[in-house]
């Protein structure tokens, strides 16, 4: 016995020399093991990540753009909002991006990010994303990382089951998350019971430029459309929506619209729709929506009002809209790679419904139905339900697949990612999320081919995560090695407003492809110059058009005389160099409008208006060279009624 305790005594004392020893080299207390995280997500100085990141930015409006395993963020890309940084919305060749049926509108609420796809895999050409406020669909190319289209979606409110794409973006999907009356008319808000309609859009991508255009909308009962996913391989050709509020509630849904104890995934045969209205089916409704357009050859936007849209009563095409039982509020509507399975993420259960398509296509065949919903069939819950998983968390909301045969869901309520297994439903492992994860993504999961390799958690709650600022704090991602048996929480890091959704795919299918200068030959901007030489400055009446050349390290022209009081001026900054990141900017003493940053090769205006008489400097934004602090100049601005004469120079 004594030996025995000696012994102990021991082996105790090897383990404390042991732990000395670490603590001596200066490793925190979780020693290897966060050095080993630590290893996993360790990009060295000069090399590059392995996966591009694109995260919804949530009310800032815009995209950013990730690397992983780094965390590191790389750009924000201005979609829905106006961004100083680099003028976006604020010259004049992009604001009419902004411009919608209500005016121009230069803020949204950016939700989720979809990269197109070809046969079922991300092709890298372009990501789409959805203004959820004032609803738009936007375009943006993954070439030059700018957006290039947005297209305003009318009969919505509140677009959010938006922007996932089908197999081969032949469309682009935007669903409403609010019923309204359509067409929009005044009418009294509790009668919406069966007044209020909610639309489910199709908008069609060209497939060599992108550009969107409504092909047509399905007019559906007013229940709240939550999200939505295409179908894949066999279910290519139906798009699958989550429903709530199928009690058509108007006041209170927070208890109004959770009565039902299921609500619903509407599955809409969308092939069978589109040979419906090429054979002349559907109906135009007069409507005003914006389709906003960048052209990169001439770096211009131009805005345009749309006056009709064809709509589609679903109960006029037999056999295409089916409504499956689905508990409980379900918000994530996630179809696996195979295209076989629908996930249905009831926020309010404890359980994830699982349905079958191809249990699906046997009901509609053998007629297994439980009612319908306004002349819309409701198949039976039992017949469609391919499995439940028991995931023993709370509040689950959006599932995807590292295309091993693996799920992934988040639990809001519970604060956890959950893996399971597609077809035994067996949970398999759960890590915690700090705290109150939204979505996941991981790098092509919505698609035929998953990159399963890493999962980002994008979590609402950050309290103590990071080093406080203030009361309001960045929303906290977090990333987990999911490459082995069980996941393995890697790091944290801050996002930009709130990530709704997130969209990835390897860094080689873009960094090829990512555009470097403008060619100045081709440049066809009306107000651009193809040199220097061909600086000048115009009047107009009241206009002063200032075609400006910036080439290191000075303006073309720098010195302006014979500008008035009340002059609108434009300034029209070309940047002629022809190397990779040298941008100049443009700013002028008392510009309403921000700066400009102009990229190699590109023409960007700003407009500026004088107000006071005196000699008003401008000056380069963005630090170009050595000689940076001396790229500036000057506008003499005279009384409107002075007789100086428009003149401009350089090097006098
Ligand atoms: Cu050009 Cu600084």
């Amino acid at each position: 016995m004594k030996r025995f305790t000696i012994k102990i005594g021991l082996a105790f004392s090897g383990l404390a020399l042991l732990f000395s020893g670490c603590n001596q080299g200066g490793s925190t207390s979780n020693g290897a093991l966060s050095s080993s995280a630590a290893e996993k997500v360790y990009v060295a100085p000069g090399e590059q990540d392995e996966y591009y990141a694109f995260l919804s930015g949530g009310y800032s409006g815009n995209l950013t753009v990730y690397g992983l395993p780094s965390g590191r963020m790389f750009k924000e890309i201005p979609v829905f909002s106006q961004f100083p940084t680099s003028g976006y919305g604020y010259s004049e060749e992009s604001k009419p991006l902004l411009n919608t049926s209500h005016g121009f509108i230069p803020w949204d609420d950016l939700h989720h990010p979809d990269i197109s796809q070809t046969n079922g895999e991300l092709d890298g050409r372009w990501i789409f994303v959805n203004g959820n406020n004032t609803p738009r669909i936007a375009r943006i190319s993954l070439s030059t990382f700018e957006t290039e289209e947005i297209i305003e979606v009318p009969n919505s409110a509140g677009n959010h089951s938006s922007s996932f794409i089908t197999e081969n973006t032949e469309y682009v999907v935007a669903g409403t998350r609010f019923s309204v009356p359509v067409p929009q008319r005044d009418m009294p808000i509790n009668e919406y019971k069966g007044n209020f309609k909610g639309a489910l859009t199709f908008i069609s991508v060209d497939p060599e430029h992108g550009h969107m255009d409504i092909k047509f909308q399905v007019i559906m009962p007013g229940f709240n459309y939550d999200l939505s996913h295409p179908g894949r391989g066999d279910s290519h050709g139906w798009f699958f929506f989550s429903t709530y509020n199928t009690e058509e509630a108007s006041t209170l849904q927070e208890v109004n619209a959770s009565q039902n104890d299921k609500d619903f995934i509407a599955a809409i045969n969308w092939k069978k729709i589109e040979e419906y209205i090429n054979n002349g089916g559907g109906t135009t409704m007069p409507t005003n929506y914006a389709h906003n357009v960048y052209d990169e050859s001439r770096h211009m936007a131009t805005s345009t009002m749309k006056k009709e849209v064809l709509t589609v009563d679903p109960t006029q095409v037999p056999g295409a809209v089916f409504l499956l039982p689905t508990p409980k509020s379900p918000h994530g509507c996630d179809v696996d790679p195979s295209g076989q399975y629908i996930i249905g993420s009831g926020k309010l259960s404890a359980d994830i419904t699982v349905h079958s398509f191809n249990k699906m296509l046997a009901a509609i065949e053998g007629e297994k139905f439980d009612g319908e919903a306004y002349g819309i069939p409701i198949l039976n819950f039992e017949e469609v339900l391919a499995g439940t998983v028991k995931s023993g968390g709370l509040g689950p909301l959006h599932t995807e697949f590292d295309g091993k045969g693996n799920a992934y869901t988040t639990f809001f309520i519970s604060s956890e990612v959950v893996k399971w297994q597609l077809e035994s439903w067996e949970v398999v492992d759960r890590k915690p999320t700090f705290y109150s994860v939204g979505h996941l993504m991981i790098p092509g999961g919505n698609s035929r081919k998953p990159f399963g390799k890493y999962v980002v958690a994008m979590n609402k709650i950050t309290k103590d995560r990071y080093l406080p600022t203030g009361p309001e704090m960045e929303h906290s991602a977090q990333i987990y090695d999911i490459s082995g048996e069980k996941m393995e929480l890697l790091y944290d890091f801050p996002t930009h407003g709130e990530p709704h959704y997130a969209a990835g795919c390897p860094a080689e299918l873009l960094r090829a492809n990512s555009k470097r200068i403008y060619r100045l030959d081709e440049n066809n901007h009306p107000y651009g110059i193809k040199s220097p030489a061909d600086a000048r400055v115009e009047r107009n009446g009241s206009e002063v058009h200032i075609y400006m050349s910036t080439i290191r390290s000075h303006f073309t022209p720098d010195n302006i005389e014979g500008v008035k009081v009340g002059d609108k001026v434009y300034f029209h900054v070309t940047n002629h160099e022809q190397d990779f990141d040298v941008p100049h900017g443009f700013a002028a003493i008392g510009a309403n409008t921000s700066e400009i940053l102009v990229m190699p090769g590109q023409t960007k205006t700003i407009v500026w208006e004088p107000k006071q008489v005196g000699v008003w400097p401008f000056y380069c934004t963005d630090f170009c060279s050595a000689l940076h602090q001396e790229m500036q100049g000057y506008v003499r601005v005279s009384p409107k009624n002075s007789n100086i004469e428009l003149s401009w120079s350089v090097g006098e």
